[in-house]
C-alpha cells in the first residue's frame, strides 16, 4: 500500500466557493454502488420541484470525455497513472469550460455522476498518484470550483462486485482490478468524507427508495439554507 494511503487528506473548507447562481452536486462511490441510479432519481425529484436539472458525468460530459472513456475503459489499454490521472483532469477542464460553469452561470442544478473526489481515490489512493497533486491539478482544472454537495455511496468492494455482476455479467471493470485496489480506493473515499462536510455519505445497502430520500434531504437541505 503506497505511504500516503495511511494519512489522512489535508482538510478543505466545506464552504463551497463560486459565485454562481447554480448549484453543483456530484455523486460519488466505487464502481458497482448505484450512483447511476441515484442520479436518476434525485433528477426526478429535482425536476418535480421545479428546478432547472442538468445532468452530466465524468469521464462521458463531454466530446474529450467520451473519447477518453473508450480508450481507457472500453478499449482496455495499459496506461501509466499519472498518464491517466492528466487525461481525467484534461477532461475535468473541459469539462467545466464547456458545461459545467456555463450552467452554474444560468443557474441550473448540475448534477454529476463522479468529479475530482474520483481521481483523489482512484488515481491518488488506488494508484498511488500522491493525493496532494491531484488536489491542486484538480483545482486547476475547475478553476478553483468545489461541489456545494457530493452525496458518496458507500458500499463494500465484495458487495459492489456482487451488484456489478448481476447489472454487467463477468467481464466486469471490477474484475480488472485485485481486492487490494479497492480496498484503497474506499479508504481514499473515506478520508475525503473525514475531511470534508460536503461529502455527505449513504449506506448504499439500503433500498433504492431510502438511499433516493436521503440524498434528496441532504440537497434540499442544502438548496433552503442556501436560499434562506
Ligand atoms: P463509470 O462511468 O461507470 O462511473 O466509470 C468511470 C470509471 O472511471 C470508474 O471506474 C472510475 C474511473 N475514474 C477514475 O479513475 N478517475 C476519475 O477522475 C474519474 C472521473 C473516473
Amino acid at each position: 500500500m503506497p505511504s500516503h494511503t495511511k494519512e489522512r487528506f489535508p482538510t478543505v473548507s466545506s464552504q463551497a466557493h463560486h459565485p454562481f447562481k447554480g448549484t453543483l452536486i456530484t455523486i460519488e462511490g466505487i464502481d458497482g454502488a448505484g450512483k447511476s441510479v441515484l442520479l436518476h432519481s434525485l433528477h426526478q425529484a429535482l425536476i418535480r420541484a421545479r428546478y432547472s436539472v442538468v445532468l452530466t458525468k465524468e469521464p462521458g460530459g463531454t466530446h474529450i470525455g467520451k473519447m477518453l472513456k473508450k480508450v481507457l475503459l472500453e478499449e482496455e489499454k495499459e496506461c501509466d497513472p499519472r498518464v491517466e490521472f492528466l487525461l481525467f483532469a484534461a477532461d475535468r477542464a473541459e469539462h467545466f469550460q464547456k458545461l459545467v460553469i456555463p450552467a452554474l452561470t444560468h443557474g441550473d442544478i448540475v448534477i454529476s455522476d463522479r468529479m475530482a473526489d474520483s481521481a483523489v481515490a482512484y488515481q491518488g489512493y488506488g494508484r498511488g498518484v500522491d493525493p496532494h497533486l491531484i488536489q491542486t491539478v484538480n483545482r486547476f482544472a475547475m478553476h478553483g470550483i468545489e461541489p456545494d454537495i457530493t452525496i458518496y455511496l458507500r458500499i463494500s468492494p465484495d458487495e459492489a462486485r456482487k451488484r456489478f455482476m448481476q447489472r454487467h455479467g463477468t467481464q466486469s471493470t471490477m474484475e480488472r482490478e485485485g481486492k487490494e485496489f479497492w480496498e484503497r480506493v474506499v479508504i481514499g473515499y473515506e478520508h475525503l468524507v473525514a475531511s470534508h462536510s460536503r461529502i455527505h455519505t449513504i449506506d448504499a445497502t439500503l433500498p433504492l427508495e431510502t438511499v433516493a430520500y436521503e440524498a434528496y434531504e441532504h440537497v434540499a437541505h442544502f438548496l433552503r439554507t442556501r436560499s434562506s
